[in-house]
């Protein structure tokens, strides 16, 4: 199987539900972790690139590694994904250069330039048989306190969703309904919580359509514990709990984007070797543990967050 768009991947997750999760690459290891663990647990898969790994790796380093793992896992479905796509060229030059599916991340902008900037992205993509997902409200944490107005700002506004999805014809959108980025999502004795009624209303007014949940990682404690043990310095950092994930999964969340965890996962185990093994240099010695550790960390996933072993 070559490479595929995230069409009929997350339609089949709407129907049967379940999640596709989509992890970022940045490196060989990343991606082998990661397909691996897909292909032992029979599910699809999304392999995303944002622009700090386009930066770090180069496009083309990435889509030939990601090819790579394609040949190697033929019986998997895997689409090669544009994360957090700032503008059209970015998002054209990935289209041109075999990415599958893109992100069009326009929601820093005004409601309406969203809106013309999304739909032109769709215009293009959807000539090429690539796939796109859009943005909109803001991704940030809630704080505790602020007033009822306020916090309405941050989250998805469902008749916002379906004006959004019909003009600009979207096929996945990322909504806010209280997952953030990186690994300090919550405060410290702050309620851990997702706004499922947003979800559900959104649902009922949009039926069928897949929504994307960005700042999904689950920030899971044996890692930051094993990072700090190994001379690491990581604050008290809390993700969103699994049973939320697993929960929105099974609703019409339809691809769960999961980074900081992997982060973490490989900061950890090269802290560990490289503490037991001091004389060692060989970076194999160390990355080998780090690749088995995402490995095991997505297979984990697979099973108890997206739902998705067995799904192909
Ligand atoms: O959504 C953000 C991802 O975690 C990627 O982060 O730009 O540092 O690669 P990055
Ligand atoms: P996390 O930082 O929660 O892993 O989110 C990653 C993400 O949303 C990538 O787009
Ligand atoms: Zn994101």
């Amino acid at each position: 199987m070559s490479l595929v768009n995230t069409k009929k991947m997350l339609e089949k997750a709407y129907n049967e539900k379940y999640a596709v999760g989509a992890f970022n690459v940045n490196n060989m290891e990343i991606i082998q972790g990661i397909t691996e663990a897909a292909a032992e647990m029979n599910s699809p898969l999304i392999l995303q690139a944002s622009a700090g790994a386009r930066k770090y790796a180069g496009s083309v380093y990435l889509r030939k590694l990601v090819e790579a793992a394609v040949e190697l896992h033929p019986d998997i479905p895997i689409a090669l994904h544009l994360d957090h796509g700032e503008s059209f060229e970015i998002c054209k030059d990935c289209i041109e250069s075999g990415f599958t599916s893109v992100m069009i991340d326009g929601s820093s902008l005004p409601y309406e330039k969203n809106i013309e900037l999304t739909a032109k992205v769709v215009e293009y993509a959807h000539k090429y048989g690539v796939t796109v997902e859009g943005e909109l409200g803001s991704l940030s944490g809630v704080e505790d306190n602020i007033s009822i107005e306020k916090e309405k700002s941050f989250y998805a506004n469902p008749d916002q969703v379906v004006d959004f999805v019909g003009k600009t014809g979207v096929d996945s959108l990322a909504i806010a309904i209280g997952t953030s980025h990186g690994a300090y999502k919550f405060k410290p004795g702050q309620k851990r919580e997702l706004r499922f009624d947003i979800l559900s209303e959104i649902e009922k007014k949009i039926p069928n359509f897949p929504i994307v949940l960005h700042g999904a990682s689950s920030v899971i404690p044996g890692f930051v514990e094993e990072i700090n043990k190994f001379g690491g310095d990581i604050k008290e950092a809390y993700g969103i709990p699994e049973e939320l994930l697993s929960k929105a999964s099974r609703m019409s969340v339809c691809k769960i984007n999961v980074d900081s965890d992997l982060r973490l996962a490989m900061t950890a185990k090269i802290r560990k070797s490289l503490h037991e093994n001091p004389s060692n240099f060989d970076p194999r010695k160390y990355l080998l543990p780090a690749r088995e550790a995402i490995k095991e960390i997505v297979k984990h996933k697979i099973k108890n967050v997206m739902h998705s072993e067995n799904k192909i």
